[in-house]
């Protein structure tokens, strides 16, 4: 259950929820089953939201997993339009590959495997659309690669900005307080940022919405 809403106002919300297509059921169920953390169903639905209001041309994923939000986006973006999306884990990829097979969207997405840290800094053309959901001990870094690569107008979603509810919360379990202290640090430099209109926003375990200016 949600550190984040009450649980009345989560399972308010809860109760309004579509029922998911058969792969994207089976995706949530891998990565419940296998712990693999994936993007709540609510920050899906409202990176595809964002999605279907811009129609970005080039779209940019930091953090593939087994590719759940991934084919989500590949799925509402316009005909030309593609999604590169980088993954650090070999062996996560290899189950990435198959559900990208199973959603029949291999041909709108291109997966790098690789450190965003080392890639990053080799894209060589600017996107309009960057999801960032990697390893909080990175994510200043990859953010400061991501303002480079994201165009003038362009968005950016970043995940896990409230992290359970701890980065406001004054009582953190010892096995939380590094990556909370990370998330604290990073949330500043994220409001800050002065060429970035930015906000975070309560849906699943916090959104980060940026748009540079
Ligand atoms: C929270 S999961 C991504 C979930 C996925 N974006 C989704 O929406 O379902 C984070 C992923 O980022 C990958 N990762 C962490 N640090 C990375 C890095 N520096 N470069 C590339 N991938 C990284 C991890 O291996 C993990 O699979």
């Amino acid at each position: 259950m949600s550190k984040i809403l009450y649980p009345a106002q989560q399972k308010y919300i809860d109760s309004f929820r579509r029922e998911p297509d058969e792969l994207l059921k089976e995706m949530e169920e891998y990565a419940r089953e296998n712990k693999v953390p994936i993007l709540s169903w609510q920050s899906a639905e409202f990176i595809e939201q964002i999605i279907t209001m811009i129609d970005p041309k080039r779209v940019l994923e930091i953090g593939t997993a087994i590719a759940y939000t991934t084919i989500r986006i590949a799925r509402n973006l316009s005909k030309k339009s593609v999604i590169h999306t980088i993954e650090i884990s070999g062996d996560i990829i290899v189950k990435a590959n198959e559900f990208i097979e199973k959603a029949g969207v291999g041909d709108k997405i291109k997966l790098i495997e690789g450190d965003a840290l080392t890639v990053m800094p080799r894209l060589k053309k600017k996107y309009d659309f960057i999801f960032l959901d990697a390893d909080k001990e990175d994510y200043k870094r990859i953010f400061d690669y991501s303002m480079v690569l994201l165009k003038k107008n362009g968005v950016i979603v970043i995940d896990n900005l409230l992290w359970q509810g701890y980065a406001a919360s004054s009582r953190v379990p010892s096995d939380y307080k590094t990556s909370t202290k990370h998330i604290r640090e990073f949330n500043k430099i994220f409001i800050e940022q002065p060429n970035l209109k930015s906000t975070i926003l309560p849906i699943g375990d916090g959104i980060g919405l940026g748009v540079k200016v």
